[in-house]
């Protein structure tokens, strides 16, 4: 740890350093965040970067905000400044942070044990929860993370077809394994025709090998999709995608976009995987295929499933799923399925079920209530910009152009500004991630409190950005 003279040293440093970078930011970012500062600074010598996910420290210049506790829809730092947290672990606490039924059912298990090594009547439990929400979820099988369940999907897939190739759509993020880590955040000098992206890994590491089994279409453009299809129609496994673009802010579907990637699936016989990471348990109690009425093959689900808890699921068709089994593919894990994530994600969709979906109706209106005021905030403030979601998670971009539907329209925004905007809120009490290719997300614990103290900030945010610029 620092010594007194050290921290002092360290801060002045990163004082200059953030008044170098952003020079409206005045230094009293760095006093009020000190600890946060010091605790990151040793981190970078023991995890590399200074994290365990990059996304928890990239773009958050100069340096990233620790927590140290969460209660329901507020989070406090290690500073011990408070937050309304529009993070929201990423989406993974879908009922607010320690919700007291989640706690309740992994003390209980815990006296059980935290993992057994077999099936258990716990895990039937949860499927069964889980199919009779999800439309596809003929059969279900559990992971830890999304992205175990987007790599099995695809397995799946590809032994069901006997074809390598999957398709999927620039901008989309599936998770951190080779098969998918194409194209998600191309730099436009590269990244080729709208309608023809090209196909650009996200980093070094990927093999060449893999990138031969991977092609790109534009997404919410079935013309740019039926053109790869045809192209590559007899290699195709499958094609993957968000249902609703969670990866560059929120980008829903065009009406009936949806209807024809399904319709185009089954025209060029291919699967349909639907990657309900973000989108699952969070828009409607069956996720995206129940919210648009499309349904798909094979779908994955992470994050709100297990209420903060390690858990993941794949679901889909009885004969794709079958293909799971002695003598057809494995399906492994020694954490799948885990109790203690099992008794979490059990108590999260009973309270996410209960009294007709009530929460999801409750965070739709808190979310539109919010996407409301942050527009009528801009157009006061002459902002130009974008405020769109789907009531749960949303994005705000400030952007001249008059719409964003795909990836490539989102490159026209400011995200410097987005980022001095996320600042500002931040000296107000309310957490935005720093970068604006991620989102802002409610979860059942937000309430009218938090969207006064959210507009109520973004107004004083709007004024001030209006006097720096
Ligand atoms: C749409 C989508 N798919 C997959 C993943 C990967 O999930 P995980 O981080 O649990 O591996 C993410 C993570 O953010 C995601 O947003």
């Amino acid at each position: 740890m620092f010594t007194q003279i050290e921290a002092e040293s360290a801060i002045s440093q990163a004082r200059a350093e953030t008044e170098r970078r952003t020079p409206r930011q005045p230094a009293r970012l760095v006093s009020q965040f000190s600890r946060s500062f010091a605790l990151y600074d040793e981190a970078k010598k023991h995890l590399p970067a200074g994290a365990s996910s990059n996304i928890r420290v990239y773009a958050h210049d100069p340096f990233p905000i620790l927590f140290e506790k969460g209660k329901g829809s507020k989070v406090w730092d290690v500073d011990d400044n408070e937050y309304v947290d529009l993070l929201s672990s990423y989406g993974a606490i879908i009922l607010g942070h320690s919700h007291p039924a989640v706690l309740q059912a992994i003390n209980r298990q815990l006296q059980n044990g935290t993992m057994l090594g077999t099936t258990t009547e716990l895990e039937l439990e949860v499927a069964k929860k889980i199919q009779s929400a999800v439309p596809c979820a003929e059969m279900v099988s559990f992971a830890n993370t999304g992205t175990e369940a987007t790599m099995e999907a695809i397995r799946i897939a590809r032994a069901f077809t006997g074809r390598d190739k999957i398709l999927k759509f620039e901008g989309h993020y599936h998770g951190h394994h080779d098969y998918v880590l194409f194209s998600v955040e191309s730099p436009s000098i590269v990244a080729g025709l709208e309608q023809a992206p090209s196909k650009l890994p996200y980093y070094p590491g990927i093999p060449d090998g893999i990138s031969r089994t991977v092609v790109v279409a534009q997404w919410n453009d079935p013309v740019s999709l039926e053109r790869v299809l045809k192209r590559n129609a007899n290699d195709l496994a499958a094609i993957i995608t968000e249902p609703v673009m969670g990866s560059a802010g929120i980008i829903p579907p065009k009406e009936e976009y949806l209807k024809s990637v399904r319709e185009l699936a089954d025209k060029y016989d291919v699967l349909l995987i639907f990657d309900e990471v973000l989108t699952g348990f969070r828009i409607a109690p069956g996720g995206a295929q129940e919210f648009y009425g499309v349904k798909p093959d094979i779908a994955c689900y992470a994050k709100a499933l297990g209420g903060g808890t390690p858990i993941a699921a794949v679901a889909g068709r009885q004969d794709v799923m079958g293909m799971i089994g002695p003598g057809k593919i494995g399906y492994g894990g020694t954490y799948n399925g885990n109790s203690m994530c099992l008794a979490a994600a059990n108590a999260t969709l009973d309270e996410l079920m209960r009294d007709d979906g009530a929460a999801f109706k409750h965070m739709h209106l808190t979310g539109a209530e919010i996407m409301e005021g942050l527009r009528d905030l801009m157009a006061r403030h002459d902002e130009s910009g974008i405020v769109q979601g789907i009531g749960p998670m949303f994005q705000l971009y400030f952007t001249e152009a008059k719409k964003i539907l795909n990836y490539r329209h989102t490159l026209q925004s400011d995200f410097d500004k987005f980022r001095e905007f996320r600042n500002l809120m931040l000296r107000r009490g309310v957490y935005i991630h720093p970068d604006g290719t991620e989102r802002m997300m409610i979860t059942t614990a937000h309430a009218s409190d938090d969207v006064e103290l959210i507009l109520s900030a973004a107004e004083d945010s709007f004024r001030e950005l209006q006097k720096a610029n």
